[in-house]
């Protein structure tokens, strides 16, 4: 049996130990995907073969940010190469007629950010900041929240914008201005009054009036609607605010965090990958979402570097069933030719769109978990 075979065989208790070799297995398939798509922007793979995206899309960052982990974890220079001038394509859309929005942290956390964090690049640290500004710029005062989009309405706002905001701490850390972190507090505490739910689950858009900032409603957005639990929306909700809590000490979204992670954790099924949504009527036959859990590993990873060893051992267990079950069932590691590391994420399932394929979020937040078990400590988000 090759080590492959091994790992599309294994049992939870050879997880552990087969650790390496996933790793192993994730640098074959980026060799092969720079071989097939070294200056795409991959976003979407179906039947193998991933997409080029638009470069102001909001997954632009994550195929640059895959190369920047594999940088870091092995030095080599192939990986920084390739990833080095993403920043500086995605930066021409600040200047080109584009659509960039909340989600500039996703694009500009995985490529400039930490290519100044680990290079020392001056220009991805002044890109960093350009990007920092343009999301602040989109703070609602009387609301204190972070508009999402462009087109649709104003007052509207968003749970991915969660994820977004560690670019505002790390604005306010390395240029010493609290403004940003002030922004980000404000829009961080809006989440916990308005998106988060008492039982732990989470709306996917709240409307705001954009004038009086007052509650307007919750909105299913991308998920099943307005009551219901999107699964990649819970994802964003207990990593981002882990992430605010590693950014601010506050107490308050560490608990928050793991609200939401408790909630994600009840409503998982036997075989640990969600739903795309928890609540979506009849489960049965519905597409799972890979990115989702990914995304949700990640950030529970984070949650249990918070706690004491006994009180995050859950979080830290849970992640790793869920890594498991991915590299088991869900991964094309067998398919060496395959664009795409994780098959059945959901994209966009009440829009109809992009349902069981690859996503490169997907397969950026399964690499940085099974680099976080390997023991890289330093983050992108
Ligand atoms: N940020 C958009 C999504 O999660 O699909």
């Amino acid at each position: 049996m090759t080590d492959i075979e091994r790992l599309k065989d294994m049992d939870y208790d050879e997880f552990e130990t087969s650790i390496n070799d996933i790793w192993k297995a994730v640098i074959k398939k980026v060799d092969v995907m720079i071989t097939n798509s070294k200056d795409k922007s991959p976003h979407v793979s179906v039947d193998g073969i991933y997409d080029n995206m638009r470069l102001d899309w909001w997954t632009s960052g994550f195929w640059p940010g895959i190369l920047w982990i594999l940088y870091d974890m092995s030095k080599d220079e192939v990986y920084r190469q390739i990833a080095w001038d993403y920043d500086k394509r995605i930066e021409k859309c600040f200047i080109e007629k584009s659509n960039l929005h909340h989600d500039v942290g996703f694009q500009f956390l995985p490529t400039s950010v930490i290519k100044y964090k680990l290079t020392g690049d001056l220009d991805g640290k002044r890109r960093g900041y350009e990007a920092a500004n343009f999301l602040a710029g989109r703070f609602n005062i009387a609301g204190r929240f972070l508009r999402a989009w462009n087109q649709d309405k104003i007052g509207w706002s968003i749970i991915d914008s969660s994820m977004n905001i560690s670019l505002l701490f790390w604005a306010a850390e390395e240029f010493n201005d609290p403004r940003f972190k002030h922004i980000a507090n404000a829009h961080a505490d809006t989440v916990l009054k308005h998106f988060i739910r008492e039982d732990g689950s989470v709306c996917h858009i709240v409307s705001f009036n954009p004038e009086s900032g007052d509650f307007i409603e919750s909105l299913g957005g991308q998920g099943y609607g307005p009551d219901s639990a999107w699964s990649r929306g819970q994802a964003w909700a207990l990593y981002g605010m882990a992430n605010v809590y590693k950014y601010t000490g506050e107490t308050k979204y560490l608990r928050a965090a793991q609200k939401v992670a408790n909630y994600f954790l009840a409503a998982l099924g036997d075989d640990y990958i969600p739903y795309w949504d928890f609540r979506a009527e009849k489960l049965d036959g519905e597409p799972k979402d890979t990115s989702a859990a990914s995304c949700a590993a990640s950030g529970m990873l984070e949650i249990a570097k918070h706690l004491t060893p006994e009180e995050g051992r859950l979080y830290k267990e849970k992640a790793k069933k869920i890594l498991f079950q991915l590299t088991r069932e869900y991964s094309t590691f067998d398919r060496i030719n395959y664009e795409g590391i994780l098959l059945q994420g959901t994209g966009n399932r009440p829009a109809g769109r992009n349902v069981n394929v690859s996503l490169i979020y997907g397969d950026y937040f399964y690499v940085e978990s099974i680099a976080k078990l390997l023991g890289w400590e330093k983050s992108i988000f």
